[in-house]
């Protein structure tokens, strides 16, 4: 009997999302099926069963009658989830260690940069200026990191290595060894008054739209060696209001900023973080998804579900994540 073919949707733009090189992943990993990069001519779509995509184009999915999976290339599925034909059928996100740890060394990397004072450091090199600030250790610090998930558990635990003192902050109760856990709304205020870096792994829904806003800012705590709290944002751009973060960054609310993704991506280059002094950017790819690591991963997913096991990562469409 043929298997179900494997449709790839795949809109992104740049180097990392090059759908020819995903075709060819899959179809080295799933080589006993038809793998069809879309848009293609002469597909029946009724002979699809499984969907791999990255910001497919809302309704796109709808047109293939037979849909039994849908893989979502990336860990967060705020784009599909604001598909309103998006079909009923189970889907996947990535979790995977590849991933989760490219995102730890984006978030150890940066905290590490606030922490060492890099961008005063800097800024002296650029001045020639040999002058050294007193410098503090780790365990001076409490990280607080917003998403206590895949990748907020494994960057604190990284973090609580290095000697920061570390708390995390989830929607439900949890538990990680050595991390100051924090949930829901009553506990929200308790974790952001301890914490000198706020470090947001959250995923975008509709409850966490905006939450980095000047209210949460303000009841960092402004009592560190850092002089300000710093905030560094990896989850996704919908989460912040950029206003307030450059607001803040004038008034001293926060010291400085590192932020992978923004409310418009690409950044526009009128876009006054690209210039800030106090604002480390990159263009979001704290955390690349890897074509071999991610193609074996969907092709593990779809052989535990023609077998009958549970799928993993299954996104719980009430909650949005
Ligand atoms: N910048 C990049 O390159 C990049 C790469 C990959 C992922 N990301 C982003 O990172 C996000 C997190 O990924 P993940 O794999 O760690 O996700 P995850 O395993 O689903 O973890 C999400 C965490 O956020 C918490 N959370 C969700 N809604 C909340 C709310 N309303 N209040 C408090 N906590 C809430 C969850 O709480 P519970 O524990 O109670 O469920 C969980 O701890 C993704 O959604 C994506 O947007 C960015």
């Amino acid at each position: 009997m043929t298997k179900g073919a494997l449709a790839l949707l795949i809109h992104g733009g740049t180097d990392n999302w090059s759908p020819d090189r995903w075709k060819l992943r899959f179809e080295d990993v799933c080589r006993d099926r038809r793998v069809i990069l879309m848009p293609a001519t002469g597909v029946d779509p009724s002979e699809v069963h499984y969907a791999a995509v990255w910001k497919p184009v809302p309704g796109e999915l709808a047109a293939f009658p037979n849909l039994k999976v849908i893989f979502n290339l990336g860990a967060g599925v705020d784009a599909l989830m604001a598909d309103k034909s998006l079909p009923d059928v189970p889907l996947v996100r990535v979790a995977v260690d590849d991933l989760t740890n490219r995102m730890m060394e984006y978030v150890v990397l940066h905290v590490l940069m606030h922490h060492r004072q890099e961008l005063y450091l800097r800024d002296s090199q650029a001045a020639k200026r040999w002058a050294p600030k007193p410098q503090w250790p780790a365990g001076a610090l409490s990280v607080g990191i917003m998403g206590l998930g895949t990748l907020g558990i494994r960057s604190a635990e990284v973090l609580k290595t290095i000697g920061f003192r570390v708390a995390g902050w989830s929607r439900s109760p949890r538990q990680v060894d050595g991390v100051n856990c924090f949930a829901g709304a009553a506990e929200l205020d308790a974790f952001l008054r301890r914490t000198d870096i706020l470090v947001s792994l959250l995923p975008l829904t509709a409850d966490t739209r905006g939450i980095l806003n000047r209210d949460i800012f303000a009841k960092l705590n402004h009592t560190s060696p850092l002089g300000a709290p710093v905030l560094i944002n990896a989850g996704r751009g919908g989460l912040q209001n950029e206003a307030d973060i450059l607001a803040c960054l004038v008034d001293g609310t926060l010291g400085a900023v590192s932020l992978d993704v923004f409310t418009q991506e690409p950044l526009p280059a009128d876009s006054p973080f690209w210039t800030h002094p106090k604002v480390v950017l990159t263009p979001h790819n704290a955390a690349d998804t890897d074509p071999d690591e991610i193609s074996k991963y969907v092709a593990r997913q779809i052989a535990r579900f023609e077998t009958g096991e549970a799928l993993e990562n299954a996104v719980d469409r009430g909650r949005g994540y």
